[in-house]
């Protein structure tokens, strides 16, 4: 199988940034509407609390603020951009895509723009068509987001879900680099079992069922999950997933400096980390202030964990993300000096 490190051209990251509505919904505000409690959804999950995007605010104004952060990060203005993709379950709307909207937001006019579906492994999925798009000399310079305001399809009321979501947007600015620079995307590994579709999916709004007083009468606009098949998923996906991405860049989980998993529950996160030997220390963990941000998770926490000097020049980094699908997906960077 020819992997991505025998192609001419590498891909290092630039620039990282992040996007956060301002309001926290805690736990115990959730205690006051659903029934459902503080030490439940903490032992279930690990989330303590998680942002809430403001009625007026869409994906595009978080992607927006990750995107201004991680374009000055590596030092680019929005013109020094080849190409912008979005992936978000949670699009301003169907069309234009959510990148198009950024896009226009940051002036960069001469970069290609389109959103990517992948629901949590969204951020994945666009690292790597990016990252292939780049090599294949299509773009030099571009911007991957994860963007979501998952709150904005949550059944506030169904307490299997309202818990467990949040919002944010991650950003992550790539640059062509000659390959061998030692630096950069190593590997990827997508899959995907579209069997497993109905395990979790936003019904209506689609060409399925397109939105109606009847759809919306029936809570279909809203998302649906059967969680304890997704978790069972999850635990298995997660592992053969970076066995996976690692044994494509030729490497073990020995070589593994710090894992960066989707965040969805504190427990696959660690049955994960056991299945790999890995120590919890090098693991990043946002849940907790987070929730589930969706194709958001990954690059949010990249960037916490970047800002927290947890990385460092020659680093090995292993992304894995599992989705709506479903969909999963695992990326081996090993990390740069900057620019
Ligand atoms: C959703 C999830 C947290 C539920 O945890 P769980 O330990 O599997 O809990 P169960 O579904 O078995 O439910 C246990 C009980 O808690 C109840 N419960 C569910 N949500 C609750 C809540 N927010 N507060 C209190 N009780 C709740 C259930 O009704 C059930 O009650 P019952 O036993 O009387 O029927 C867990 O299955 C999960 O994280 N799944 C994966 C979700 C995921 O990753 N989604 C994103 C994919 S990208």
């Amino acid at each position: 199988m020819t992997t991505l490190r025998q192609h001419p051209w590498g891909v290092a990251v630039r620039g990282l940034g992040r996007g956060l509505p301002e309001r926290v919904v805690t736990n115990r505000d959730l205690e006051a509407v659903l029934d459902t409690s503080d030490e439940w959804i903490r032992t279930r999950t690990g989330i303590a609390e998680r942002r809430v995007a403001a009625p007026e605010q869409a994906t595009s104004d978080l992607a927006v603020i990750a995107a201004k952060e991680a374009l000055a990060a590596a030092g680019w203005t929005p013109q020094d951009l080849d190409l912008l993709v979005v992936a978000t379950a949670t699009p301003d709307m169907i069309f234009p895509s959510t990148a198009c909207v950024v896009q226009a937001a940051l002036g960069a006019y001469q970069a290609g723009a389109c959103d990517i579906s992948a629901a949590c492994s969204g951020f994945v999925y666009a690292l790597s068509s990016v990252a292939a798009q780049i090599r294949a000399g299509a773009a030099r310079r571009a911007l991957v987001i994860g963007a979501e305001t998952l709150s904005k399809i949550v059944n506030w009321q169904d307490r299997s879900t309202a818990v467990l979501l949040g919002d944010g947007a991650g950003a992550v600015a790539l640059e062509r680099v000659e390959d061998g620079a030692g630096e950069g995307l190593l590997s990827v590994y997508l899959g995907a079992d579209g069997r497993g579709g109905d395990l979790l999916k936003q019904p209506a709004g689609g060409s399925r069922l397109p939105a109606s007083a009847e759809t919306v009468a029936q809570g279909l606009h809203y998302l649906q999950m059967n969680g304890r098949e997704v978790f069972k998923f999850a635990v298995q996906i997660m592992g053969d997933a970076a066995e996976e991405a690692l044994r494509r860049a030729g490497l073990t989980f020995a070589d593994v400096d710090l894992y960066v998993p989707h965040q969805a529950n504190v427990r696959i996160i660690e049955a994960s980390a056991k299945r790999f030997g890995l120590p919890m220390e090098k693991v990043w963990v946002n849940i907790d202030r987070y929730g589930n941000t969706s194709s958001a998770s990954i690059p949010i926490a990249l960037y916490e964990a970047h800002q927290a000097g947890r990385l460092h020049p020659g680093d090995v980094v292993l992304l894995v993300a599992f989705g709506g699908g479903l969909t999963w997906g695992a990326a081996v960077l090993r990390w740069g000096a900057g620019r």
